[in-house]
């Protein structure tokens, strides 16, 4: 099932010298100044890493969800800020766009969103809808032609960046999450203003920011899929993204265990290198048998979603998994790193500070054992092989 072929590990490595080459050497001052990344996502679009599943008559790279995820760990291992823009694009606004989408919208959409030319963005939550999605407030109503779109969205990733918003507005409130939209805008037309960009604990080189709509006229054909489709939309594509977190939660762990155990066989305490204390070693041991589980788990939830299968359950476990994975051991590498750690210079607490958020966002680890055990509760239970 696991079995790489030569295309993956070709993407991967192409990943893995992108990050190391051209990633490393600004990581640091970018992540401190909170300096978007303008150049490198440039050069992730020229180098197909914005629109990887995305079929080649779009533009795209035509590769299935594993090579999406072995990049993205790569990625992860260095730059999250890098790595949350590209799994927003990839799995939130390309594929969703690409599954559910028209084919006009296609045409318009997807060869400038997978090159990079344009940045796409997911706008779900709001002030009072975070984890309570289905209380959308931001409201489309009805014009005939046109829906008048008008509301706010916070925490939106690609705030100020993305040209294409996908944006999830309750037209019937009477029918509850049932009336709900999903409405491609793009972020010039009037009425459209963005807030400002927040000073955050980890990825902070990445956009975040809250948008306002104000009587904004969104034309009828840029509504995804048939009237009240917006929830189920943003479910099923919530999914995929959820399966992009995990890869990324699963790199910032790999990331912050290959520079932890280079460092403890380097550095010396009581005449020997520290990975030579069983303090240290176990540590070791311990984050190197935890990241391989969440990789499986990680690499499960990309096959079954190339094979058609129903993956929202995998990858929910992914998720859920592969961020307690990332928070634990980054804590652990900062420890093994010891003063060092505590310094930027070591890359180990940039990574620790970005884990968090793989805990939060693409839906709590709350929400993820809330669909976990609604499924499993509901009588389907969960079995991994046949
Ligand atoms: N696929 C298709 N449909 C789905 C689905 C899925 N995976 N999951 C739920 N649905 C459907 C249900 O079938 C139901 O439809 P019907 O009533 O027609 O059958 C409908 O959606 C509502 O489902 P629930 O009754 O289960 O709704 P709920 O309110 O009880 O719970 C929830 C839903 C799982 C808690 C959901 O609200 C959720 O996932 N919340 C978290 C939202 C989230 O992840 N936000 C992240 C923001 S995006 C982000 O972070 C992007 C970024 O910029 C990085």
């Amino acid at each position: 099932m696991f079995h790489l072929t030569e295309e993956h590990l070709a993407v991967q490595q192409a990943a893995r010298d992108f990050a190391q080459n051209e990633l490393k050497p600004g990581v640091i001052e970018r992540d401190s100044k909170g300096l978007y990344p303008t150049e490198q996502v440039r050069k992730m679009g020229e180098l197909g890493f914005l629109g990887m599943m995305i079929p080649p008559e779009y533009g795209g790279g035509g590769m299935d969800t594993l090579s999406y995820v072995l990049a993205m760990e790569e990625i992860s291992k260095v730059d999250n800020s890098c790595s949350v823009i590209m799994s927003v694009n990839n799995s939130l606004v390309c594929w969703g766009i690409e599954k559910f989408g028209t084919e006009e919208q296609k045409q318009r959409y997807l060869p400038k969103l997978v090159t990079g030319e344009w940045i796409g963005s997911f706008c779900l939550s709001e002030p009072e809808a975070g984890s309570d999605a289905t209380s959308q407030r931001t409201t489309a109503v009805d014009m005939g032609d046109h829906y008048l779109l008008n509301g706010t969205k916070n925490w939106i990733t690609n705030g100020a960046t993305s040209k294409v918003h996908l944006v999830m507005a309750q037209t019937h409130v009477e029918k509850g999450h049932r009336g709900i939209n999903c409405l491609i805008v793009e972020s010039d037309w009037k009425g459209v203003s963005i807030g400002a960009k927040e000073d955050k604990l980890g990825i902070r080189s990445s956009d975040t920011t809250s948008i306002m709509y104000s009587d904004v006229k969104v034309p009828k054909e840029n509504r995804i899929g048939e009237d009240g489709f917006g929830f189920k939309f943003a479910m099923k594509t919530l999914s995929g993204g959820r399966i992009g977190i995990a890869s990324q939660a699963l790199g910032i762990a790999a990331g912050a265990y290959e520079l932890s155990v280079a460092y403890a066989k380097e550095r010396t305490a009581f005449g020997k290198p520290i990975s030579g204390h069983q303090a240290i070693a176990f540590k070791i041991a311990d984050m190197a048998t935890e990241i391989e589980a969440a990789r499986l788990m990680v690499h499960r939830a990309a096959l079954l979603k190339d094979q058609n299968q129903d993956f929202d359950q995998a990858a929910a476990m992914a998720k859920l998994f592969a961020s307690d994975v990332a928070m634990r051991h980054t804590i652990e590498a900062v420890q093994i790193h010891g003063g060092y750690g505590f310094v930027k210079e070591y890359h180990v607490e940039r990574l620790m500070r970005d884990a968090k958020i793989t805990q939060i966002y693409e839906g709590t680890s709350e929400i993820q054992r809330i669909v976990i055990s609604r499924n499993v509760l509901n009588g389907e239970l969960y079995v991994a092989m046949p």
